[in-house]
C-alpha cells in the first residue's frame, strides 16, 4: 500500500524537507557543535543546553507529554484576530503554507498565513554559547499589515532532574532581570552558580513577560497564552514560580515590504570574583559582547556562511558518486551528519533519551567514534583519553560517565564485560586514521585520580587482561552484567519491578554467564591489538596475545557452536542460550556478527552457515532481528530481554546496531549481494521512499529499533538519532562495501559489492593527501584484481600514503 508522506530529501541543499508538520512522530535536528547545543523539532519544539543535558538545562523541554512536542521556542503573530506560528505548534492554527528544512546544524522553518510569511532559521554559530533565530516576516499581501509578535522561551531551572522533582524549592528560586530588549535568566546565580542566560532581540521592545502565569493564564495552555490573545504583554517581573523569557513587538509591514529580527538565546560563564556588576546585579559584559557578535542580519548571514562552510569542509572528507541517489545520500551527507550528532551526544538527549538519566558510554562512544574520527580526530583523540580515563586498574572500567565532569558514573557503576575491548577498536581507529602514534603514550589515569597515571597503551594492554582474566568454565569469557546487549542479564536474577536489570547483580559468585558475543569481538580488537603491537616493536606482546586469541578461537569451535550457528552465551548454570536446543531464544545475531568478523572456524564451513541461518531464521522485510523465536514469557534467568513484549527492544526487536554486525561477515566471506540486500533493508533513505507513516520516526537517520516480524506492527521504528547504528552503518560502507579501509600504512581498498554495482568514485582525504578513487567492480562481488596509482599499477591492495592529489584505478 502506497503510504503517506510528510517530506523529501534536497540533496543538493543537504536537507530534508518536511512539508506536513503531523508527523507521524517529531521529527528532529540538532543544532550546535560543540558546548552548546540544541534539540528543534519541524514545530520548533526542543531544548537547549550547554555541554551537559542534565546539569546544564538551559530551557524546559516537557517529556512524556500530551498533546506531542510540548516546550520549544516559538513565536506568536497575531494577525487582526488571527494568532498563528510559523512551526504550526503550538497554536496549530491551520497554515496557508508550511515547510520545515532540516540541515546540516540549522533548521529553517517557515510558515505563511493571511498574506504574511514567517521563515525563523535557526542555528548555532560556531564557537558559540548562543542559539540564534533569524525571523524574516514578509509581507506578501497587497494591504498593510499591523502585526504584533512575541516570543517566547521557558527556562529550565539549570538541573534538569530536579526541575522535574524539587517544587517545594523551585517554585521560590526563579529570578530574573530585565535590560532593554534582553531578558535574563539568573535562578541561583546569588549563591553557587557562576553561569546565567539570557534571551535577546536585536531591537526595541513594546513590551515583555518573564512569568510564565502571568503570560500564559492560569490553567491556559502553550497554545492560547492569555497576552498573545489579547495582544497585550503583560510587563512582568517573575519572583519564583516559572519564569520564561517574551518579547513583544509592534511590527508594521507595507505590502511587499520584508524585515528581520534577530533573536539571541545565550549562555554565559563568570568568574568567581566578577558576578556582580553591582549588589544583586549580575555581571552582563560577556553577555553584551556576545550579543554585539551577533546583532544584525550581516553578522548572523556571516556566522550562517562559516557554518555551511564548516560542514562542507567536514562533509567532503569522504564523498562516493554511484549510480544510487539513495546511496550516496547516506553516505554523503546524512551517516555522516549522524556521526557527529552520535559523537557528541552518545546516548544522552534526544526525544527518547532524556538528558536526564545517561551520559556518556563506555562502549558506546568508542564505538561512535567509528563513525566520527575521520571528520575531527583532534576531538577523537580527545575523547579516547577521557573515555580510558573512566577505566580501573583491572581493566574493567565504568559504563558511563557525565560530559561535564568526565567522572564515572557510579550510579551505573562497572562490570559490563565486554566494555573494555571497544576501547581498543576505537583507538586503533583513530590511529589508522590519523597515524598518529604517539596517542598510545599520553599518559591517562585511573577513574580520573590524579598520580594513577599509565600509558594509554598499558589500557589497552589491561582491557585484553580483562577478557582474558575473567573467563568461565569452557574458557570463554564471563559476561559480567552484560555484554553488549545490556538486557541479557544472567547474573540478575530479579523478581523486584524496582530493581533495575542492569545493576541489580543478586549472584555472580560462581557463575558460569559466559557471553560468545565478547569471544567474537575479543578476537576481533586482540588481532588488532597484534598487530599494533607488531607495529610497535613489541614481538613479545604480540606473541602472548596471538597465543590468547588461539586459545579463544578453539574454546569456541569447541564449546560455541551450535550445529549451524555460533551459541549465544551460556547461563549462570552453565545452560546453553542460543541454542537448537532452547525452546525460545534458539538464534542471536550478536554472536553471529561476531564470529563471523572473526572468521572463527571459516575454514570448517561455520561462517558461511552462520550467515545463512541469519538469512534463514533472522531476515525479515525489515531488517534482521536480534533473535528467534522471540520470547513469549518472562525468563527469570535472563532478565531483562525477556521482559520485552515479542518483536521489540532486545526481545526480536530489529536492533539496527547489530545488524552492520552481519553485514560486515557478509563483507568479510565475500559475500556482496546478500550484504547488500541486508544493508538496504535498514538504509534510511530505503525506508524513506516507502515505509514514512509505518516506520513513524525521523526519515533521515537510522533509528535504534525497528519492531520485529513478532511484533504488533512489524517496521515502526523507534529510539531515532542516538544509536551506534549510525557510526556501524558508516563503518560498514565505506570501508567493507565500498571498500575504502584506513590502514596503518596508507589506504586498504577492499570492497565488496552486489554482482550489479557500476562503476563508482570515491573521493577520500586522508591525512595531508586527497585521493580520487574509481573502482571497476566489473560484476565481482569481492577481490581486487589490480590497483593503478598514478598512472603506475602497485602491488596488493594498499594504497601507501603520501601526501598530495592522487588519481587511482581499481579493478576487481
Ligand atoms: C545501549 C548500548 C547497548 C544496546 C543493546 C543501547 O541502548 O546504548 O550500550 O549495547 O542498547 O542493549
Amino acid at each position: 500500500m502506497e503510504q503517506k508522506r510528510y517530506g523529501h530529501f534536497d540533496d543538493l541543499h543537504r536537507e530534508y524537507v518536511i512539508t506536513d508538520p503531523q508527523t507521524p512522530w517529531p521529527w528532529i535536528n540538532y543544532l550546535g557543535n560543540e558546548d552548546f547545543f540544541s534539540l528543534i523539532s519541524n514545530t520548533a519544539g526542543g531544548y537547549s543546553f550547554y555541554k551537559d543535558a542534565k546539569f546544564r538545562r538551559i530551557t524546559r523541554y516537557r517529556y512524556n507529554n500530551v498533546p506531542m512536542d510540548n516546550g520549544g521556542r516559538y513565536f506568536y503573530l497575531k494577525d487582526g484576530d488571527t494568532v498563528w506560528n510559523p512551526g504550526w505548534k503550538p497554536c496549530k492554527t491551520p497554515l496557508d503554507f508550511y515547510e520545515c528544512r532540516h540541515g546540516m546544524s540549522y533548521t529553517r522553518i517557515t510558515g505563511r498565513k493571511n498574506g504574511v510569511e514567517a521563515s525563523v532559521l535557526f542555528f548555532v554559530p560556531l564557537k558559540k554559547w548562543a542559539e540564534v533565530q533569524k525571523l524574516t516576516l514578509t509581507n506578501q499581501s497587497n494591504e498593510v499589515k499591523h502585526l504584533k509578535l512575541f516570543s517566547f522561551e521557558e527556562w529550565c531551572l539549570w538541573n534538569a532532574a530536579t526541575d522535574m522533582e524539587n517544587f517545594q524549592r523551585n517554585f521560590s528560586t526563579g529570578e530574573v532581570e530585565i535590560e532593554d530588549s534582553t531578558i535574563y535568566h539568573k535562578t541561583e546565580y546569588r549563591e553557587r552558580r557562576n553561569h546565567y542566560a539570557f534571551y535577546h532581540v536585536n531591537t526595541p521592545i513594546q513590551g515583555f513577560d518573564t512569568d510564565r502565569e502571568s503570560f500564559i493564564g492560569l490553567y491556559n495552555e502553550f497554545a492560547d497564552p492569555q497576552a498573545v490573545m489579547e495582544g497585550k504583554p503583560r510587563n512582568s517581573h517573575a519572583h519564583g514560580w516559572s519564569p520564561i523569557a517574551s518579547h513583544y513587538i509592534e511590527v508594521t509591514l507595507q505590502p511587499g515590504e520584508s524585515k528581520d529580527f534577530v533573536f539571541l538565546l545565550g549562555y554565559v560563564e563568570n568568574e568567581q570574583d566578577q558576578k556582580f556588576a553591582a549588589p544583586q546585579v549580575i555581571n552582563k559584559e560577556k553577555a553584551h559582547a556576545l550579543i554585539a557578535e551577533l546583532n544584525t542580519t550581516e553578522k548572523v548571514d556571516k556566522a550562517f556562511a562559516e557554518l555551511c562552510d564548516y560542514w562542507d569542509k567536514l562533509l567532503n572528507i569522504y564523498q562516493v558518486k554511484t549510480a544510487n541517489d539513495k546511496l550516496d545520500r547516506m553516505v554523503n551527507i546524512w551517516n555522516q551528519y549522524q556521526c557527529m550528532v552520535t559523537f557528541n551526544f552518545s546516548r544522552s538527549a534526544s526525544f527518547f533519551e532524556s538528558g536526564i538519566g545517561r551520559g556518556m558510554g563506555f562502549r558506546d562512544s568508542n564505538q561512535d567514534l567509528v563513525g566520527f574520527v575521520h571528520q575531527i580526530p583532534s576531538r577523537a583523540r580527545q575523547r579516547i583519553i577521557d573515555i580510558a580515563s573512566t577505566q580501573f586498574p583491572d581493566g574493567g572500567c565504568y559504563h558511563q560517565y557525565q560530559p561535564l565532569t568526565k567522572r564515572g558514573n557510579n550510579d551505573i557503576g562497572g562490570g559490563f564485560n565486554d566494555d573494555p575491548c571497544w576501547l581498543i577498536f576505537g583507538t586503533v581507529a583513530y590511529i589508522k586514521e590519523t597515524g598518529d602514534f604517539s596517542i598510545l603514550d599520553e599518559m591517562v589515569p585511573f577513574d580520573n585520580q590524579p598520580g594513577s597515571e599509565v600509558t594509554l597503551f598499558e589500557h589497552l594492554k589491561i582491557s585484553m587482561d580483562h577478557v582474558i582474566n575473567n573467563l568461565g568454565p569452557h574458557m570463554l569469557p564471563l559476561i559480567g552484567r552484560a555484554d553488549w546487549n545490556d538486557c541479557l542479564n544472567l547474573n540478575c536474577f530479579s523478581w523486584d519491578p524496582n530493581e533495575s536489570f542492569q545493576t541489580t547483580e543478586n549472584v555472580s559468585e560462581g557463575t558460569k554467564a559466559e557471553s560468545l558475543m565478547i569471544a567474537g569481538l575479543f578476537v576481533v580488537t586482540a588481532k588488532d591489538y597484534v598487530a599494533l603491537c607488531q607495529k610497535m616493536g613489541k614481538a613479545a606482546e604480540a606473541e602472548r596475545m596471538q597465543k590468547a586469541i588461539d586459545a579463544m578461537i578453539e574454546a569456541v569451535k569447541k564449546h560455541g557452536w551450535d550445529g549451524e550457528w555460533y551459541l549465544r552465551a551460556y547461563d549462570f548454570y552453565g545452560r546453553k542460550i542460543g541454542s537448537n536446543e532452547c525452546d525460545e531464544g534458539k538464534i542471536f545475531i550478536e554472536s553471529q556478527g561476531w564470529c563471523t568478523m572473526a572468521e572463527i572456524g571459516a575454514d570448517d564451513g561455520m561462517v558461511a552457515k552462520s550467515l545463512d541461518s541469519c538469512k534463514k531464521y533472522l531476515e525479515c522485510e525489515h531488517g534482521m532481528v536480534l533473535n528467534n523465536p522471540a520470547f513469549t514469557k518472562y525468563i527469570y534467568e535472563y532478565g531483562e530481554i525477556s521482559s520485552y513484549p515479542e518483536g521489540y527492544k532486545e526481545n526480536a526487536g530489529i536492533f539496527c546496531h547489530n545488524n552492520p554486525w552481519v553485514i560486515i561477515g557478509e563483507c568479510i566471506a565475500g559475500r556482496g549481494n546478500d550484504a547488500w540486500s541486508h544493508y538496504a533493508k535498514i538504509l534510511p533513505s530505503y525506508v524513506e521512499e516507502k515505509y514514512q507513516t509505518l516506520h513513524k520516526v525521523e526519515p533521515y537517520v537510522n533509528c535504534q529499533m525497528v519492531a520485529g516480524k513478532d511484533a504488533f506492527r512489524p517496521g515502526e521504528g523507534k529510539n531515532s538519532w542516538l544509536t551506534g547504528t549510525a557510526a556501524w552503518m558508516w563503518y560498514t560502507v565505506s570501508e567493507f562495501i565500498l571498500g575504502i579501509k584506513p590502514d596503518y600504512d596508507g589506504i586498504r581498498i577492499d570492497p565488496c559489492l552486489p554482482e550489479t554495482a557500476g562503476d563508482y568514485t570515491v573521493s577520500r582525504k586522508f591525512r595531508e593527501a586527497d585521493y580520487d578513487i574509481t573502482i571497476h567492480p566489473n560484476g565481482s562481488q569481492k577481490g581486487v584484481k589490480q590497483i593503478v596509482l598514478d598512472g603506475q599499477a602497485i602491488d596488493g591492495t594498499v594504497i601507501p600514503y603520501s601526501k598530495g592529489h592522487h588519481v587511482v584505478e581499481v579493478t576487481m
